[in-house]
């Protein structure tokens, strides 16, 4: 057993179930994982039933959703946990120091594919129910886990689930997670802001048939070639994006956004270390930190056409292709800064090309303000206030130190989609670390932020419960 960990009949111990959740390959992406991905499933659910919890395995299009109640007196704090079963795929797997999906601890780590995202983090609150449950049966608290399966593909079936399901769950109080990032295990976030995200595949298609570049180069527009331009021309010099509108609904940075943010005091010498960069490429009038969490950006995630073997092929190829994501921030909606760039793309394709964009998920970007703050909500529910103001103490007495209130650059769509359809705000506590290696090989956790994640939730839980 993990040092500093105390059982008491009926608990379990949170790292040994862990390593079982690690052990299943739910990859979402992948339906040769399908098995992996029941797995987790039938793994989580047995937990959740053991813990008393009645548990629902919801079907949907794609990967079914675990749900899990502990209902109660319907004046109780009602809370949802929110998590996330489906990990990224394991490849290169040639980079992993030991097998993805067989856990294995060292020097204070868990190492596996999701262990950071999101088994670890979503490991904390379950721990943390069962032993406030196993301490006090009687805890005036309900409390839903939510836990999907399709999160790393973009939530496609949560939408429609939440609609369904809306007066059972808009009748909650706040939704808590962890699944975003603190900067050390020394200085936790309370993440009040998440980026949203519009991906989109482009397809250029040249010839009818790659071309012997000696008998043709020379007349016909090389699709690799018309891919390339028209990509360099979506960013500027000082890396602004020049779709047209593209910045329509990027919102003011507060300044107590911007003092938190100072006191985090990154600097940006060692982040270049930590990349192993030369340079930072950030937005003009923009240090790197600002622009990951108030900017939106657009990137290309891939790019490819013609011949990628060895040694040389002399062609014009017939096609091309880039994949490309954007994150927004602020008001801006996915939906149109979508529109907006395949347009642009599509406006500025060469004659002898033809062009194909097709949109993929989306999610908007989402921001919630604590209280205290100047800008914070006259209106907010007073139990989200109270979970908040837990928040804050329960990490600033395990961790030592106060918690930040920082946005962040990643999205979890839903939890815009949880606001705009249930009413409900997110108390998101980031458990995971820069080091942990996120969707990359040997990715892991620290067993110590898990231990004290743990303790944070049950204070949270067991204040929100004496109110
Ligand atoms: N846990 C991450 C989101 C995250 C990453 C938050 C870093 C804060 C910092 C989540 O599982 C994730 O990777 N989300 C995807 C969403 C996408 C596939 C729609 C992302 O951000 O790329
Ligand atoms: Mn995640």
């Amino acid at each position: 057993m993990a040092d500093g960990l105390v059982l008491i009949a009926g608990m379990f111990d949170p790292i040994e179930k862990l390593k079982e959740h690690l052990r299943h390959a739910s990859v979402s992406t992948d339906s040769d994982f399908k098995e992996g991905m029941a797995g987790s499933r039938s793994f989580l659910s047995t937990l959740f039933s053991e813990m008393g919890l009645s548990v629902e395995i919801v079907d949907t299009d794609l990967h079914p959703i675990v749900l899990a109640k502990r209902e109660g007196d319907s004046a109780w704090p009602h809370v949802i946990v929110y998590g996330h079963y489906d990990v990224q795929p394991a490849d290169p797997l040639g980079l992993w120091e030991t097998k993805p999906f067989e856990p294995e601890v060292r020097d204070g780590r868990i190492y596996a594919r999701g262990a950071a995202d999101n088994k670890g983090p979503q490991m904390a609150h379950i721990a943390a129910v069962s032993e406030l449950l196993d301490e006090n049966p009687d805890l005036p608290l309900r409390i839903t886990f939510l836990i999907e399966g399709e999160e790393e593909i973009g939530s496609p079936s949560l939408l429609p689930f939440l609609e369904s399901r809306r007066e059972e769950l808009a009748e909650a109080d706040l939704v808590l997670l962890s699944d975003t990032v603190s900067p050390s295990a020394d200085q936790l976030v309370v993440t009040v802001g998440l980026r949203g995200i519009a991906v989109m595949d482009v397809e250029f298609e040249g010839p009818n048939s790659d071309l012997h570049s000696g008998l043709h180069g020379g007349a016909v527009y090389n699709p690799v070639q018309a891919l390339c331009e028209v990509c360099a021309s979506l960013h500027d010099a000082d890396n602004r994006v020049t779709v047209p509108g593209f910045y329509e609904g990027v919102t003011e940075v507060e300044d107590w956004e911007r003092e938190e943010l100072d006191r985090l005091g990154s600097d940006e010498g060692s982040y270049r270390q930590f990349l192993g960069l030369d340079h930072l490429h950030s937005l003009k009038g923009y240090t790197s930190f600002e622009a990951i969490r108030y900017l939106p950006t657009l990137e290309f995630n891939g790019i490819g056409g013609g011949y990628q073997g060895e040694g040389s092929k002399t062609i014009v190829p017939a096609k091309a292709m880039a994949k490309i994501s954007c994150r927004l921030v602020g008001n801006q909606d996915p939906k149109i800064v979508g529109e907006r760039v395949k347009q642009a793309i599509l406006e500025r394709v060469p004659k002898g090309i033809t062009a194909r964009v097709t949109m993929g998920h989306q999610g908007a970007p989402y921001m919630v303000v604590p209280p205290g703050k100047p800008n914070s909500p006259a209106d907010a529910p007073q139990r989200l206030n109270d979970a908040f103001r837990a928040t804050e103490r329960a990490i600033t007495e395990e961790f030592d130190k106060p918690p930040l209130f920082l946005r962040e650059g990643g999205s979890i769509p839903i939890i815009a989609d949880i606001k705009r359809t249930l009413g409900l705000d997110s108390v998101m506590i980031g458990l995971f670390l820069p080091e942990d290696n996120l969707h990359a090989p040997n990715e892991s956790m620290d067993l110590d932020v898990l231990k004290k994640g743990i303790r944070v939730s049950k204070r949270v839980l067991n204040s929100l419960a004496s109110e």
